[in-house]
């Protein structure tokens, strides 16, 4: 309701909408819609509301629409086309659609807010409305489907150092694919793919960042596992400049990556990774493994030997340190 609402507000924007006509549209109550403007201007809507005459938009928050986006875009093919939505169930999906139908390489998929939001490890994952970036970028790279989990690290460096860039915020990446901030999570990417034998044909790259929830929104959500740019940063960070800077970045490492292969992206992964040299406990789909790890293998699996002297690569687990 709260994305049809803002939906009408935008078609009205800079006009009065009455109560009773946004409450017919929507087929709730007026106090209904009283509640949800309220919430908004919580968001960060900046919403007049005069009596009579009902309700104005005067200005959106923070916005990641194709609009906002194009302020800040420095890419030849990485978002120079997107489909963008107020709510959808998960980003992946969309792209995974669009891919089918003929999408090229570089289309990016970008959501408000996401109601099934998908996680690793067949997790879900929660996007904030407005506060949050869920994207799913459409890739078509000429891969064989095991480079796959190396294309993930590529996408790790990439967003250390757009948001390094943005919010000039230190951040680390935890094998295989989280960005944390002081210990706590900041970033989730999942890449799906469509492959056939020998070549993955698409892969979509999913990547959800907490960008401006307060304190309070990530606590009850993630129980303080999590935190989020504006928290750590102590203040706003825009998201399509964001957004802007992460495909730019994407963009040109891909490229290297693709024209050169893993070895100097592996370089840069393990520069900026707090899960070489460490003693860790993995929880894999076989148990658990306590060792230490001792970097990653020219694939992009962790290595990691055993107290008893045993390596073990790891293609899939979570760490944590022991
Ligand atoms: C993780 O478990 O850490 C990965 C989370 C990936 C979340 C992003 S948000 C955009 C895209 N759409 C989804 O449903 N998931 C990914």
């Amino acid at each position: 309701m709260k994305t049809k609402l803002v939906q009408l507000l935008v078609e009205n924007q800079g006009k009065y909408s009455s109560g009773e006509a946004l409450s017919q549209s929507l087929g709730v109550s007026r106090t209904a819609v009283w509640k949800q403007i309220d919430i908004l201007k919580k968001n960060g809507y900046q919403i007049d509301s005069a009596p009579k005459k009902g309700y104005k938009l005067i200005k959106r928050p923070n916005g990641i629409q194709e609009y906002d986006l194009d302020l800040f875009l420095q890419t030849k093919r990485f978002g120079q086309k997107v489909t963008y939505h107020a709510s959808v169930p998960t980003t992946q999906s969309v792209a995974h659609k669009l891919a089918e139908n003929g999408a090229s390489e570089g289309h990016v998929v970008l959501a408000d807010e996401q109601t099934s939001g998908r996680g690793r490890l067949g997790r879900s994952w929660h996007s904030a409305f407005g506060t949050s970036i869920s994207m799913s970028l459409i890739l078509r790279p000429l891969l064989e489907p095991q480079q796959i989990p190396q294309l993930t690290l590529v996408a790790a460096v990439a967003l250390t150092r757009a948001i390094e860039k943005v919010t000039k915020l230190e951040v680390d990446i935890k094998w295989p694919n989280d960005i944390l901030i002081n210990g706590k999570k900041i970033v989730g990417i999942l890449t799906e793919m469509h492959s056939e034998p020998g070549l993955a044909k698409v892969v979509i790259l999913g990547i959800g960042i907490n960008v401006n929830q307060s304190a309070l929104e990530l606590t009850q959500d993630d129980r303080n596992q999590a935190t989020s740019l504006s928290i750590e940063a102590g203040m706003e960070i825009n998201r399509a400049k964001l957004v802007a800077q992460i495909l730019y970045e994407l963009e040109w490492l891909y490229d290297l990556y693709v024209e050169n292969g893993f070895s100097e992206l592996k370089v840069m992964w393990e520069a900026r990774s707090i899960s070489i040299r460490k003693r860790l406990k993995a929880q894999t789909i076989n148990g658990t493994i306590i060792g230490t790890s001792k970097g990653i293998s020219p694939e992009g699996a962790l290595l990691i030997e055993d107290d008893a002297g045993v390596e073990h690569l790891l293609y899939s687990a979570d760490i944590d340190q022991a």
